[in-house]
């Protein structure tokens, strides 16, 4: 293959317009086509991007010998269904998060993509974010500590999605994150939500999951909370790290304080000392990038230079089993699901990032 990737859009709405963006501002990429069904989207694009051929129909993408890869950014609900034509098709592909609304679903794409050879990466947006690699740092360091629970708040006044609840629309960031963070996947969930706006879809909900015997994780999301919020904490026995997304100054805070049990005396039951660790409260240096401008460029990467994506379709497929568990729960009322993993290669985290820092 060239070094220049030759792309394409499907899904030019809010959310692919910045990756039509993206892609023509990178020297190691040309989007050569954009696709939308609705015509007013492929209006927007021949205006602002002059050079783009434009059509309604993904499939005609599978047929284009100029395309090397696809970026799928379509409504949750068709990811599949565009995404399995364009695989059968040899193309390298690009998902929005979810990977897709099944389990099976996603579980069939790997396997295809696995059998044709070709990259799938999910959009996992998280995972390039500054923010987040500087709190995995802390862990990884082991300056949190023993983890004690992470807690996630994913809040706004929308937007509302016509095809999937607030979970798999909201929480997919989190829970990608969490097992990102964890290096691990739960071992059960439960959910509980509710439909405050009348519609049949979850607008709130709120999830626990057992990462381990110790470690907790939880979950709010809402499309009906004026407060917007974007935050991730994470506790442990030395420390705890805030991460705020919508912070412009400050987007992670540690506090470099703890709290430790221990028996003292082991006979007599139930004596616990507890030691308070007190320290400093700083905003480490962040450098700051574009996370999704990080994805793209790591998408790239692992195309030309035949690597595995950090956040690749088994990564993807890992996020689905979860949030299908969570549906399971969310149907008995908030009861635990218990998953069952097998083992997993994970990319090599080092090796995937320094490639794409810029
Ligand atoms: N990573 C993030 O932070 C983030 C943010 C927003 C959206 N997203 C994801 O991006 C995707 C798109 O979200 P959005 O907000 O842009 O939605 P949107 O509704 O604004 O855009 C989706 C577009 O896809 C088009 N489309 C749907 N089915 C199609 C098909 N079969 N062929 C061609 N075009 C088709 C629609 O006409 C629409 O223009 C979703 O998967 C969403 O979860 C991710």
């Amino acid at each position: 293959m060239s070094h220049i990737l030759r792309v394409a859009i499907v899904g030019c709405g809010y959310w692919g317009m910045n990756y039509v963006r993206l892609f023509s501002e990178m020297p190691e990429t040309e989007v050569v086509v954009a696709c939308d069904r609705v015509t007013d989207r492929l209006h927007e694009i021949a205006r602002r991007f002059p050079g783009v051929k434009t059509t309604t129909q993904a499939d005609d993408i599978a047929l284009m010998d100029d395309v090397d890869a696809v970026i799928v950014c379509t409504t949750a609900t068709t990811h599949y269904q565009v995404a399995r034509h364009l695989l059968e098709a040899g193309k390298h592909l690009l998902i929005e998060k979810p990977l897709t609304t099944s389990a099976a679903d996603a579980e069939d794409l790997v396997r295809l993509a696995e059998a044709r050879g070709v990259k799938l990466m999910v959009g996992h947006v998280f995972l390039f974010n500054p923010g987040v690699e500087k709190v995995k740092t802390y862990i990884e360091q082991g300056d949190v500590g023993q983890i004690y629970y992470l807690h996630a708040r994913r809040t706004n006044l929308g937007p509302i999605r016509q095809d999937v609840n607030a979970i798999w629309d909201l929480a997919t960031h989190d829970i990608s994150i969490f097992n990102y963070l964890l290096n691990r996947t739960p071992q059960w969930v439960s959910a509980v939500g509710s439909r405050v706006l009348g519609s049949s879809r979850e607008d709130v909900g709120f999830v626990a999951l057992g990462y381990s015997p110790t470690i907790r994780g939880h979950i709010h999301v809402s499309w009906a909370d004026p407060n917007k919020v974007r935050e991730i904490v994470v506790v442990g026995s030395n420390m705890r790290i805030a991460f705020d997304d919508l912070s412009a100054q400050e987007k992670v805070r540690v506090y470099e304080k703890g709290i430790v049990s221990s028996i003292i005396e082991p006979a007599s039951y139930g004596e616990y000392h507890l030691s308070i660790r007190d320290g400093s409260i700083i905003s480490p240096y962040l450098k700051i990038s574009e996370p999704l401008k990080n994805q793209a460029r790591h998408f790239v990467q692992c195309v030309l230079d035949d690597r595995q994506p950090l956040s690749d379709g088994r990564n993807g497929l890992d996020v689905v089993r979860v949030l299908e568990a969570i549906d399971r729960s969310l149907n008995l009322n908030g009861a635990p699901v218990e998953l069952e993993w097998g083992e997993r290669v994970y990319a090599n985290r080092e090796e995937a990032l320094a490639r794409t820092a810029s």
